[in-house]
């Protein structure tokens, strides 16, 4: 990562979104540009703490269902999804305690083998702030250039999550990292 030790900046990432997986989808932390409902629209139920990220969302007219509401509680009976994408939204649900409520919380609303995709920021205790510099490249070929900042002083890799999937119900199918960045798919048990 680049810049002072406090803030961290990575160099942009080619970001290939994968498939959304099968079936009615909870997309926690899926406000701001709106990824997951984009690419699957009516299936899609958004969960994020923001109205205004919400809103942001909104502007691309898809037809998902929205919620303003958390993660660590979500406002959802249990096994009631087929699948549930948490990308770029978990480093910004705070330390361990509050990722495990929240895969706890992702494990109780999916059904027996139902689908978790997490895209993630790498995150290092040492530093204030890291912004992700990304190029998005959907399936279809369009591009988008995001920034996402996050607050550091928490940590965030692909084996602490996995851990914490473990510990929560989940089998984790596959894991790709990507350095400043991490792909897991992992299915509940
Ligand atoms: C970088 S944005 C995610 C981008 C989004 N997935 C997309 O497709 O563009 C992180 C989002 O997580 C939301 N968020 C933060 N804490 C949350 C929580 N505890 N529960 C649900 N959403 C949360 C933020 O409001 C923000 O919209």
């Amino acid at each position: 990562m680049a810049n002072d030790s406090a803030r961290l900046e990575t160099p942009v990432q080619e970001v290939n979104l994968p498939e959304v997986p099968l079936g009615r989808v909870v997309d926690i932390g899926g406000g701001g540009e709106g990824i997951v409902s984009r690419l699957a629209e009516g299936r899609v139920c958004v969960v994020d703490t923001s109205l205004s990220k919400i809103r942001e969302a909104r502007i691309y007219g898809v037809a998902a269902e929205w919620f303003v509401g958390d993660g660590k509680s979500l406002p959802f009976g249990n096994s009631t999804f087929e699948a549930a994408t948490l990308w770029f939204s978990l480093a910004y649900m705070g330390g361990q305690e509050e990722k495990e409520l929240a895969l706890r919380e992702t494990s109780r609303v999916l059904r027996e083998a139902g689908a978790l995709s997490i895209l993630g920021i790498v995150v290092d205790n040492s530093c204030e702030a890291v912004t992700f510099n990304g190029r998005f490249i959907y399936p279809d070929g369009y591009l988008s250039k995001m920034s996402y900042r996050v607050k550091g002083n928490h940590k965030q890799d692909h084996q602490g999550i996995g851990r914490i999937l473990r510990k929560s119900g989940f089998e984790v199918t596959s894991v790709k990292d990507n350095v400043y960045w991490f792909e897991i798919d992992a299915l509940k048990r």
